[in-house]
C-alpha cells in the first residue's frame, strides 16, 4: 500500500525583510519580517508527498524536484523530515492501530510553475509546500502557525508561505524558536484591491545566497545593528498599520525603505554584496517617474536578493502603473528586454 497526499504553497515577496539570524541552525531571524503572498495560479510549487513500506529502505527519503533528483541530505531538510517524523511518531505510540508511516521511506515530488532560479522566492513555496504535504500525509492535527515553525527550519522565508493574503513572521526571543512563527496580518480579501509585478531582469541564479549573505552582514555591518534596533521594529508598526487601514501611501513608503535598507546594510557589508544592477536601478527610477506623473504614490518597489524587482500597486492604477511599465519594457530601458511580466493578485 502507497500512503499519499498534496498541497500546493505559494511564493510571498517581503514588504519589510528577513536579513539575518540570530541561531543559523533553528533558522531563529534577527528581525521580524512582513510579506504579501502571492496568486497561486502565478506563482506556487506542488507537492505530493507518498510514503510505503514497500518502498526499498535502503533508498532512503527522495525528492523529485521539477523532474530532477535533488538532494534530501542536507541538514534543513533534514530537520524538516525530523520534526515531521518525530509528530507522526507521537501520534502512532497513542494509538496502536495507525500505520507506522513514521518508519517508511518517504518519497516527495515537487513542481514550481516558475522558474526555479529566478530568484523568486522558490524556496519559501518549496519548503512551504513540503511541510505541508508531509503534515498532510501523517494527518497531523498541527495548526499552521506550528507548521509555520518546522517550515521556517528549511528556510527562513518559508515559514510565511504557510498563510496567505497579508503574514507576519514575529522573530520571538526563545532560544529553542518556539515563538519564532508566522501569523497572518490580514486575510487577502481585507485588501483585495493590492497587485504585484515581478519584473525579471535576470534568470540567473544568483551570485550570493541568502543564507551566506546574511551571515556576513551580521556579521560585518554597522549599519545592520541600526537596522534591527530601530529600523525594523518602526517599519513593522507602520506596515501592520497601513495594511489594517488600506493606506497605501504609507505602506508604499515602508515598502520602498525597508528594500533600500536591507540593500544598503548589504552594501555596507565587508566586502560588499550587491544584489541590484543598472537594470535594477532603472525600475527605481521608473517608479519614482510613474509616481511623480500621477501625482501621488500608486507603485512600490522591493528587491530581495537578486536583482528582479517586485513593483506593488492597486488595481484601479494598472493602467498608470503597469501601463508605463510595458512602454518601459518596450525598449526604453536595456535590460529589461528580454523581462517576465507576470500581474498577480494575493491569495487566500
Ligand atoms: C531577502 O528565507 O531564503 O528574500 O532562511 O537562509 O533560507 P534562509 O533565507 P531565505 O531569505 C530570504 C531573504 C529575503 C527577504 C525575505 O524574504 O524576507
Amino acid at each position: 500500500k502507497v500512503y499519499r497526499a498534496s498541497t500546493t504553497a505559494p511564493v510571498n515577496i517581503a514588504v519589510v525583510k528577513y536579513w539575518g539570524k540570530r541561531d543559523p541552525k533553528l533558522n531563529l531571524p534577527t528581525n521580524s519580517s512582513l510579506s504579501v503572498t502571492l496568486s497561486q495560479a502565478d506563482l506556487r510549487t506542488l507537492t505530493t508527498a507518498s510514503c510505503s513500506a514497500s518502498y526499498p529502505a535502503s533508498e532512503g527519503d527522495s525528492l523529485l524536484l521539477n523532474s530532477e533528483a535533488s538532494d534530501v541530505s542536507g541538514a534543513r531538510t533534514q530537520a524538516c523530515f525530523r520534526e515531521l517524523r518525530t509528530r507522526r511518531a507521537a501520534l502512532e505510540a497513542a494509538d496502536s492501530s495507525l500505520p507506522k508511516l513514521s518508519t517508511m521511506p518517504l518519497r516527495l515530488v515537487s513542481e514550481n510553475n516558475f522558474p526555479t532560479a529566478a530568484g523568486l522566492a522558490s524556496s519559501a513555496a518549496g519548503f512551504a509546500a513540503l511541510v505541508r504535504a508531509i503534515a498532510n500525509l501523517y494527518e497531523l492535527p498541527a495548526s499552521p502557525s506550528e507548521l509555520s515553525k518546522i517550515a521556517r527550519q528549511g528556510s527562513g522565508s518559508a515559514c510565511r508561505s504557510l498563510f496567505g493574503g497579508y503574514v507576519a513572521w514575529r522573530m520571538g526571543d526563545a532560544a529553542d524558536g518556539g515563538d519564532s512563527m508566522a501569523d497572518q496580518v490580514a486575510e487577502a480579501a481585507h485588501w483585495p484591491e493590492m497587485r504585484a509585478l515581478v519584473l525579471v531582469a535576470s534568470a540567473a541564479k544568483k551570485g550570493v545566497s541568502s543564507t551566506s549573505g546574511m551571515q556576513q552582514t551580521v556579521a560585518t555591518s554597522g549599519l545592520f545593528r541600526e537596522r534591527i534596533a530601530k529600523v525594523v521594529p518602526q517599519n513593522m508598526a507602520a506596515m501592520e498599520k497601513a495594511i489594517q487601514e488600506r493606506d497605501f501611501a504609507t505602506f508604499a513608503e515602508v515598502t520602498m525603505r525597508d528594500s533600500n535598507s536591507f540593500h544598503a546594510t548589504c552594501a555596507d557589508t565587508y566586502p560588499p554584496i550587491f544584489y541590484m544592477n543598472d537594470t535594477s536601478r532603472a525600475a527605481i527610477r521608473a517608479v519614482e517617474q510613474i509616481n511623480a506623473a500621477a501625482g501621488r504614490t500608486v507603485a512600490a518597489y522591493t528587491f530581495d536578493a537578486g536583482p528582479n524587482a517586485v513593483i506593488y500597486y492597486l488595481e484601479k492604477d494598472t493602467e498608470a502603473v503597469v501601463g508605463t511599465f510595458y512602454h518601459v519594457l518596450g525598449g526604453e530601458v536595456d535590460g529589461w528586454k528580454s523581462a517576465v511580466v507576470k500581474d498577480l493578485k494575493p491569495t487566500l
